[in-house]
């Protein structure tokens, strides 16, 4: 986490050593939630937006969540980070996360972009699943976005796992999350193959009714920014110096 000004109201964290029962997790995890509610009020803004100007929501659903403390620690001690504040706020980048639906798969570019411009927003990471799914079949746009959040007495910067989808993959992510919780990651073979029969299925419905949806127009608007491909190009141009590919710092 970058912080702006000197000391913190509470006193210095940086090098605080954590543990899952440690009483100073809940205020190092202030910001992340204040974070998360500062980009859900940017996308509940924009959806009313695009619904007045369209008179049509490309955003159906938006949720987030703040990682466990023990989910924090289980990353830290897979990715060999050491528990301070610094090191796991530097390494651990999705401590607070938003995930939006959309109907169809130009729209989550179209979302990806309008949050990438916006001025108080600045991209650190972006993966782009759809583009180039997971070999599980796992597809969704994400990026690692940094907010500003204003406290009493600083302004830090926090980042958030921004995800966006169309329904039919957050529908598979979903289940897919949920079964291999269930099967304690040890699913077996039939299931995963039934997965990616899954996986298939609904990224051949999202291409389907892309291609209809492109092919019927958009009668409200009447312009190509409603074009997948059209948006698609427009995302790669507005993240500056992103190309498509996985995890590509900027
Ligand atoms: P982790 O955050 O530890 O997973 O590492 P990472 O940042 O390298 O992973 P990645 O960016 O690929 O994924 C981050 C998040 O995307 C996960 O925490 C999940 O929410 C979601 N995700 C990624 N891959 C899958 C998948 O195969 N299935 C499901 N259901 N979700 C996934
Ligand atoms: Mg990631």
């Amino acid at each position: 986490m970058i912080v702006d000004g000197a000391h913190s109201l509470f006193g210095d964290l940086s090098q605080t050593e954590f543990t899952p029962m440690h009483s100073d997790f809940a205020r190092f995890l202030l910001p992340y939630q204040c974070a998360i509610s500062a980009l859900t009020s940017m996308v509940t803004i924009l959806k009313g937006d695009l619904t007045h100007a369209d008179h049509y929501c490309p955003i159906r659903d938006v949720t987030s969540r703040v990682k466990s403390p023990d989910s924090i620690l289980g990353k830290a001690a897979r990715i060999g980070c050491p528990l301070t504040v610094d090191d796991i706020g530097t390494n651990i980048l999705d401590i607070a996360g938003v995930r939006v639906s959309c109907g169809l798969i130009s729209e989550t570019y179209r979302v990806a972009t309008l949050l990438s411009q916006q001025d108080d927003l600045t991209v650190i990471e972006v993966e782009d699943y759809i583009a180039h799914p997971k070999p599980n079949g796992y597809k969704s746009f994400h990026i690692i976005l940094e907010i500003p959040v204003y406290l009493s007495d600083r302004v830090e910067r926090v980042p958030v796992e921004l995800q966006i989808r169309t329904i039919a993959m957050n529908l598979w992510a979903n289940l897919e999350h949920k079964i291999h919780y269930k099967h304690e990651h040890s699913v077996p073979p039939r299931l995963l193959n039934d997965l990616i029969d899954a996986a298939d299925a609904a990224h051949r419905l999202d291409a389907k009714m892309q291609r209809l949806h492109d092919e019927v127009g958009d009668p409200t608007a009447g312009q190509a920014t409603h074009n997948g491909a059209h948006l698609e190009l427009l995302a790669t141009h507005i993240i500056d110096g992103w190309q498509p590919g996985h995890g590509r710092h900027l």
